[in-house]
């Protein structure tokens, strides 16, 4: 069945790791490697089986090779799952976790994701090589992700407003965490007005004193009037129920599998809402790696240039997505396969979209 499930999605190897003594239990998934070693968050989550673990790191894996694909990192795609609840998270379980990833002697590069703090990163950089957004002097992804997210919205507003500007635009944000809060700040010193949510309601308190903003209740987020709906905080929150309460023109967030199937992509399409594809929103992180790996010069401030180039690619989708009549979650998938599959044939990808712009 594992290998049926990995055939199934084209994914290259399944690594499991086990260490009974400091309660760890682990998947590595390395999705495709056509473009350079496999990159990919590790996530930290309590899943109710297996088979759920291994399901969502497959989803997140793929997703990570089409967004290290058009973000040009020079990696594959990966993701890591360690299954455990965030209170039972401990040091030693992420060094055994590390150990295992240092094994690999590099066929797989990782950084942080949910529930993996920049600190947690500090503990694995520590057992091995092969961590990455662990840099002192670089800081951590979430601001860069967050850079990343705003200029994919602007390349939004262009297209249904005719303007990048932010004022008397609403954006409404599910999620102030790292990436979402700091996406909040931006919005609010573009002169843009915020909705926001979160399970933490200490968080929401500091949004509204420090940026205006007005909380609601967790599921009233989706019916806000808002211009943009922001999902900064879990995955597949896209789908029948909430896309029919949906009161927005754009969806643009940080999270990565927004839509829970294809097809509610389509229905988003069918409203006539315009969705920006999680991974090409989100591809901040990928950039990250690009630069740090490129780069051992690089400031923070390089990141954050490099973070804008999510908006001409993002342009480019928007605009083939309008030519050729079709959603945007599916032209997306299209030009990165179509650049992994050029490159698996000859070794010579296609020119990126920025080229044509
Ligand atoms: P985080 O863990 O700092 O923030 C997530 C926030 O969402 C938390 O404040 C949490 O309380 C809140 N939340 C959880 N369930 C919620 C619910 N049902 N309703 C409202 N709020 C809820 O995570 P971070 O780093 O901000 O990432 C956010 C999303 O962006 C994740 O899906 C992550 O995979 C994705 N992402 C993050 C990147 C990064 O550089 N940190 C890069 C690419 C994607
Ligand atoms: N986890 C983040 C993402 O989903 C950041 C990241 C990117 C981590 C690339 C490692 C490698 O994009």
């Amino acid at each position: 069945m594992i290998l049926e499930l990995a055939e199934q999605h084209d994914v290259e190897q399944i690594i499991f790791c086990s260490d009974p003594s400091v309660g760890l239990k682990a998947m590595i998934v390395i999705h495709d490697s056509t473009f350079g070693p496999a990159a990919g968050g590790t996530r930290l989550m309590a899943y109710p089986s297996e088979v759920a673990a291994l399901e969502d790191a497959i989803r997140l894996a793929k997703g990570m090779t089409r967004k290290c694909t058009l973000a040009r990192s020079g990696t594959g795609g990966a993701k890591a799952v360690i299954m455990a609840a965030p209170e039972h998270k401990t040091e030693g379980m992420l060094r055994a976790y590390a150990r295992f990833v240092e094994r690999l002697g590099g066929a797989f590069l990782t950084g942080n994701d949910v529930n993996i703090s920049f600190e947690d990163l500090q503990i694995l950089a520590d057992e091995t090589q092969y961590i990455l957004g662990a840099s002192e002097s670089l800081g951590p992804s979430a601001p860069v992700t967050a850079h990343g997210v705003f200029s994919a919205m602007q390349a939004c507003l262009e297209r249904v407003n005719g303007s990048a500007q932010f004022d008397d635009v609403t954006v409404a944000i599910q999620g102030m965490g790292s990436v979402g809060y700091e996406l909040a700040k931006a919005v609010y010193s573009a002169g843009g007005r915020l909705i926001v949510t979160d399970i933490d309601s200490a968080a929401c308190q500091r949004a509204e004193d420090e940026l205006g903003a007005v909380a609601v209740p967790e599921d009233a987020i989706y019916a806000s009037e808002a211009d943009i709906f922001a999902p900064c905080a879990l995955g597949a929150v896209l789908n029948a129920s909430t896309i029919a309460r949906l009161n927005s023109k754009i969806v643009c967030g940080a999270a990565n599998n927004q839509l829970l199937t294809e097809e509610d992509g389509d229905a988003l399409y069918k409203r006539g809402i315009l969705y920006a594809p999680d991974y090409v929103v989100n591809a901040g992180g990928a950039i990250y790696v690009r630069i740090q790996r490129e780069n051992p010069l690089a400031a923070p401030a390089d990141l954050m240039q490099g973070a804008e180039e999510i908006y001409a690619t993002l342009l480019h989708i928007l605009k083939e997505s309008e030519q050729r009549h079709q959603p945007t979650h599916r032209v997306a998938d299209q030009i990165a396969d179509e650049w992994l599959s050029s490159k698996k044939a000859n070794g010579n990808p296609l020119e990126p979209p920025h080229d044509t712009l």
